[in-house]
């Protein structure tokens, strides 16, 4: 078995073995498109005989930490073919590719995991959660009208594509568990309207909200129009909506909660402290339903933590059996030292909290942390403490 970064025109060989899980092989239209948002050298393969078995990738993100804007490598297409699984394969590929991240000098990596059991052996940690809610319309009444101030526009995709990613980027620049979208991203992804995601709705509507002549908010849905009895079923199905403040977003939601003919909106992926809870007069019929979303890598720990430029007095022994050049005590600031530690972890347990989607004080209440100081529990929290939840809102 050989594992070696991909050639340039190997991006489909190395996109099959996943692609089998979901029942094909890869459309034509799908490799050109992960063309042009993966660099093929960020592709590792696995070969046997002449024939690649398996693949892992990762797209080079700009990725937001509370406080920070650090490189990350955006783990994806990761598959070993049914022929050969459970052979070790996957373990290979995930040496090759955490070696390669980190001498590229990426202190982070992180994935959507199709399977909660597969990354942890490899340090991975459950990061940030989210949310899918289904709302009927007649429950979408807001406790206070909006106050935006501010007037929609439903966008072509060419003026998609001008005025979305600049509201887009200043969610992303202040939201941790988000990354910057290059012009490609968007053309090849997050305005990609593909006819077989659209099952049976719609095609992918654009409208955004201005104010002054400035974009404040988006979202980008599709309608699901039927009738049962004469009655309207129809759905709006909320791809992605997001505003630069309060308002913005609750002007955004209030639109999509007040098209006409539908009966209910649904949206996965919400961030979980999502201002819909606060705004609603019935929360509760939202129906929001918590899963995991981002999974986290610390693959430099010294600079991971050095980045959030934490404040206090805590040191924190990190064990790290799959990178072990993380292995050690570190001060809050990164540094490496040898004074005795307060709390001791494991490397997937301090991604869990790194981005702020759960506390030292929950990870102690699951046996998942060490306290070795009495109080240092609660200094942990205060030093790591966010005032937002870590937000992904799209799978990569
Ligand atoms: C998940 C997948 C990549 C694993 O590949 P693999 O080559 O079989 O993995 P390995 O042989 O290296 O497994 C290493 C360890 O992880 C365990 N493991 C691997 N996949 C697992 C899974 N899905 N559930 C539970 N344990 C799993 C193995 O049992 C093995 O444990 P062990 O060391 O205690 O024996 C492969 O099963 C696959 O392609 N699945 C479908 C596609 C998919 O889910 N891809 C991930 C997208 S995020």
């Amino acid at each position: 078995m050989e594992i070696r970064q991909a050639k340039a025109d190997e991006l489909r060989s190395g996109i099959a073995p996943v692609s089998h899980y979901f029942g094909s092989e890869p459309a034509e239209e799908n490799v050109r498109r992960f063309e042009r948002v993966l660099r093929p050298e960020r592709m590792h393969l696995a070969e046997e005989d002449g024939q690649v078995v398996g693949g892992a990738s990762a797209f080079e993100f700009q990725f937001t930490v509370p406080g920070a804007i650090l490189p990350a490598a955006g783990v994806t297409i990761v598959g070993v073919l049914p022929t050969h699984r459970r052979q070790g394969i996957l373990t290979q590929l995930m040496r090759a590719q955490l070696d390669d991240i980190h001498e590229r000098g990426e202190p982070l990596a992180c994935l959507w995991a199709s399977e909660e059991t597969i990354y942890g052996r490899f340090g991975y940690g459950m990061a940030a959660l989210c949310g899918e809610i289904e709302l009927q319309r007649v429950y979408g009444k807001f406790r206070k009208q909006p106050e935006h101030g501010g007037s929609f526009r439903l966008l072509s995709f060419e003026e998609a594509l001008e005025a979305i990613p600049p509201v887009y980027a200043r969610v992303a620049a202040e939201t941790p568990g988000m990354f910057a979208r290059p012009r490609e991203w968007w053309e090849a992804r997050a305005l990609h309207d593909s006819e077989a995601r659209r099952d049976g709705a719609g095609e992918m509507v654009r409208v955004l909200l201005e104010r002054d002549g400035q974009g404040i908010a988006y979202a980008i849905y599709r309608l699901k129009m039927d009738f049962e009895a004469g009655n309207s079923t129809g759905e709006v199905r909320v791809l992605e909506a997001m505003g630069v403040d309060g308002e913005a977003t609750a002007g955004i939601w209030r639109f999509l909660l007040d098209t006409d003919w539908m009966d209910s909106v649904t949206a996965e992926l919400l961030p979980v402290d999502h201002p819909l809870f606060l705004l609603l007069e019935h929360p509760r019929r939202m129906r929001f339903r918590l899963g995991d979303s981002l999974w986290l890598r610390l693959v430099d720990v010294g600079v991971a933590l050095a980045a959030r430029s934490l404040e206090g007095d805590v040191v924190l022994e990190v064990g790290d059996a799959f990178c072990p050049w993380n292995d050690g005590r570190y001060s809050l600031d990164g540094s490496k030292i040898i004074e005795k530690p307060d709390l001791r972890l494991d490397v997937s347990d301090l991604a869990s909290v790194y981005l702020g989607a759960f506390t030292f004080a929950q990870l102690r209440r699951a046996g998942r942390v060490e306290e070795l100081t009495e109080g240092a529990i609660s200094r942990a929290d205060a030093a790591f403490r966010t005032d937002r939840a870590p937000w992904c809102p799209e799978i990569f």
